[in-house]
């Protein structure tokens, strides 16, 4: 492909996915297409962003003139969605705006890439709209062993390992779609409008669902990256209700993997489901975090246990989430590179060696920094 529009890639996963797609494929153009709303930062891309093939463009995914003429100038044949908004506690304070982005953004993106594609002699050949979403979509799967054993630490998943650890279930690509908070219902209605510009329109598209990714350039709304930034400050370490719900997580480089591959070589028309075979109580990544930050610190390990503070669940709170990604695994080869006893070691180095960006990120001060930039453009 020549052209390809990343949405998001100011974003945590989205700047992955840019800086991967600058540095691997220099013959194409990527161009990033990001609001710069609050989860979006510039300074996520720094090393690559004076790269020949790489164009940042300012824009609103619901601003469909501004798209579609993008689209139209630079000839765009691929397209890679991630732009949204993402973090459930925003969504439970605010629905119109997950609505209004993830919904009419996506369908924006979806009408735009229609009315270009459609008019160009050979129409859907060789194109593609690839709709990055997520495993909340399904649901909460139920916790029927609360004392289940978790993969060891040191062990990476693999096909051969796919470990159910709390539950008797996994989500497969057929679950059926049960989205219960504001952010997964506006996901999962973005995910219903791709699927239907496929089957309306014939528009060559793709939709993976990936459980909760971690890793560097994560806005410190997140409980992984809030948590490691209040250990090192010593402040309360909020965990909703008792923290017994259970995730699944998947390192961010590991997901930018899977999109490079689905993206080149994924059937049209297909769902995959993206994950780590890797479920954990809140509770027992939060007791993980604190040594780890720790023993980096040189603080006596575990001497910051006493910051867990049980506060008020989140409505509506979802109990387990766990993926089985066993399709994409047998059909295309993708296995996660790292053990997560690594990867909680380099996110956690990362935050504490980049603590002028958690910074930045936590004052304000990366949007007023950006904006100044642009406006002297
Ligand atoms: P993020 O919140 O870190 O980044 C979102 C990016 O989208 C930001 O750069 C933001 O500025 C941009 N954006 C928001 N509204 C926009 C708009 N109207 N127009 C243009 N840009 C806009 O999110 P993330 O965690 O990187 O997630 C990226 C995608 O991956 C989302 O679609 C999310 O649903 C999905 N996902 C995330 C996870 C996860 O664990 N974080 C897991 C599975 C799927
Ligand atoms: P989060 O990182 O917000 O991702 P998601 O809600 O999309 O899974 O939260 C991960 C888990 O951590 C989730 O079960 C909620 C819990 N959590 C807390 O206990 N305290 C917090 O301050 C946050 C942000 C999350």
């Amino acid at each position: 492909m020549k052209s390809i529009i990343i949405t998001g890639g100011a974003g945590f996963i989205g700047s992955h996915v840019v800086r991967l797609f600058v540095r691997k494929y220099p013959q194409t153009k990527i161009i990033n297409v990001d609001k710069l709303t609050y989860a979006g930062n510039l300074a996520n891309l720094k090393d690559i962003e004076n790269a020949p093939n790489y164009m940042f463009v300012k824009a609103d995914i619901c601003d469909f003139d501004t798209i579609y003429s993008l689209m139209q100038n630079e000839h765009v044949d691929g397209i890679i969605h991630l732009a949204a908004e993402s973090h459930v506690d925003r969504s439970i304070k605010d629905p119109f705006t997950f609505a209004r982005t993830n919904v009419l953004g996506t369908l924006s993106m979806l009408q735009a890439a229609k009315l270009y594609w459609e008019s160009l002699p050979e129409k859907y050949e060789g194109k593609r709209f690839y709709h990055i979403s997520t495993d909340e979509v399904y649901g909460a799967l139920e916790i029927t062993d609360p004392e289940g054993v978790r993969p060891p630490f040191t062990t990476k998943a693999s096909s051969s390992e796919h470990h159910l650890a709390y539950g008797t279930e996994f989500f497969v690509e057929t679950t059926k779609y049960n989205p219960h908070s504001p952010y997964s219902a506006s996901k999962a209605s973005s995910d219903h409008f791709v699927r239907a510009f496929h089957d309306t329109y014939g528009m060559p598209t793709i939709v993976t669902n990936c459980s909760n990714n971690y890793g560097p350039y994560q806005f410190p709304e997140k409980l992984i990256p809030l948590f490691i930034n209040n250990i090192r400050h010593r402040k309360p370490l909020p965990v909703y209700g008792k923290g017994e719900n259970v995730r699944d997580w998947l390192y961010v480089e590991d997901h930018a993997r899977a999109i490079d591959l689905i993206f080149h070589q994924g059937r049209v028309a297909d769902t995959y489901n993206i994950g780590g075979f890797n479920e954990w109580k809140n509770i027992d990544i939060i007791r993980v975090l604190i040594k780890t930050v720790d023993r980096q610190l040189g603080r006596k390990e575990g001497e910051d246990l006493n910051l867990i503070t049980f506060v008020t669940d989140r409505q509506g709170h979802d109990m387990r989430y766990a993926i089985d990604s066993r399709k994409l695994q047998k059909e295309l080869g993708w296995e996660p590179s790292l053990q997560f006893e690594e990867g909680i070691e380099k996110t956690v180095r990362w935050y504490l060696n980049n603590q002028e960006w958690l910074d930045s990120v936590t004052s304000g001060d990366y949007q007023t920094y950006y904006e100044k930039m642009y406006a002297n453009r």
